[in-house]
């Protein structure tokens, strides 16, 4: 038999990596294909040996190639991809997302998703592939600061799996509850199955490779924290609070949940929201409405830095209601507050990588309900 590699290689083309939808010959999934007469061996490189998809990988990989040589021997070897240290941590469900990083807070309002969604946007101009992921069941904005709302995601089937395809916008891939569930569906969900549609949002939708994927929670600590840190290895949480007491008691609630020794999330910083106001037609004066000081107060707290402050302005909000996300808008100031808290957040990243393992999915008995 007179066995053809280009012929292997163009059936090799059907077999799609689970994780992100990507053929896997794109996704330079495959090596050192040789043929030595009926022989015909290759290696994939999967994320990690133990990892679920090398076995549903080898099976379709024989069978697409017994599909033009059916007579062929076919040896497929696998090989880890190395390199990032979370693709081999036990369970992860993404291991070519390299850090996942949830934007929380005590209290709703105080600008998470603003946060969320801006910081996103800054170190995507930064040159890194981001995602973002809204959470937020009780109230996702994801949708409408994105100026995507109302749209609902594609479904694809890979290998026998019905996927979700992540919205993309500004070259950003977006998922969001808003986009699947309605609001007042989605505020009655509870225990398993709630925790079952936060576990779809990384099984189950084709997230393409990124450096970040942003998580913008819902606030407080609730079901969606819970199932979370189950689920996904966290890198680390950026905390939003706005300068009040009753903010600042509520964000170190919400933080010390983090960094509980069984769950053990790294704080990677605090943003202070709504620090102040200035008066366009007052530019050297600062209003400290809401008080002063709680950022840093609550990052010394939790033994983490300030990563920046942001101040209110009419911009911010006008953009958020619009669609057009202020780090994208053409106000200085505003663009580079933002841009200095990515680039602070990317700094606390790097040393929470280089100084400590990567953060272990959390086990637990406890199941809630
Ligand atoms: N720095 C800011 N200046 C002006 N408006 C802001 C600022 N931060 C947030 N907002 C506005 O406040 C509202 C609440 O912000 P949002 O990000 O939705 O909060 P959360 O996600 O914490 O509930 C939104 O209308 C948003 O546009
Ligand atoms: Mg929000």
């Amino acid at each position: 038999m007179n066995i053809d590699k280009q012929a292997i290689i163009t059936a090799l083309r059907t077999v799609q990596d689970p994780n992100t939808g990507q053929d896997i010959l794109t996704a330079k999934m495959v090596e050192d294909l040789e043929v030595k007469g009926n022989d015909i061996s290759f290696t994939i490189i999967v994320p990690s040996v133990k990892s679920p998809i090398k076995n549903q990988l080898t099976f379709a990989c024989i069978g697409a190639v017994n599909s033009v040589y059916p007579d062929a021997e076919v040896h497929v070897h696998a090989k880890a991809a190395g390199g990032d240290k979370t693709a081999n941590t036990p369970n992860n469900p993404i291991p070519h997302i390299k850090n996942v990083i949830a934007v929380a807070s005590g209290k709703g309002g105080v600008g998470k998703s603003t946060v969320a969604v801006n910081l996103a946007l800054s170190l995507q101009k930064m040159g890194l592939a981001v995602g973002i992921l809204d959470l937020d069941l009780y109230g996702p904005s994801v949708p409408t600061m994105m100026g995507l709302a109302g749209q609902k995601p594609a479904i694809r089937d890979v290998q026998g799996k019905a996927k979700l395809i992540p919205i993309e916008q500004f070259g950003i891939p977006t998922m969001s509850v808003g986009y699947i569930i309605e609001p007042d569906q989605a505020v009655v969900l509870r225990g398993p199955r709630l925790g079952g549609i936060v576990k779809q949002f990384f099984q189950d939708c084709l997230w393409p490779k990124l450096d970040c994927l942003i998580l913008d929670l819902p606030p407080g600590t609730g079901d969606v924290q819970l199932t979370l840190i189950q689920t996904v290895p966290i890198t680390g949480v950026v905390m939003v609070t706005t300068p009040q007491q009753v903010a600042y008691a509520d964000a170190l609630k919400g933080m010390n949940m983090f960094r509980l020794e069984n769950i053990n999330v790294p704080i990677l910083g605090v943003v202070e929201n709504m620090a102040w106001f200035t008066p366009k037609e007052l530019p050297d004066n600062k209003y400290y409405i809401f008080g002063e000081g709680a950022g840093k107060r609550l990052a010394k707290e939790a033994n983490t830095v300030l990563l920046g402050q942001v101040p209110i302005v009419q911009g911010i909000r006008e953009g958020g209601d619009e669609g057009k996300p202020a780090a994208w808008g053409d106000d200085d100031l505003t663009r580079k507050a933002f841009e200095d808290i990515a680039k602070n957040m990317l700094r606390q990243m790097t040393i929470r990588n280089e100084m400590m393992q990567p953060t272990s999915i959390v086990k637990t008995s406890k199941d809630f309900g």
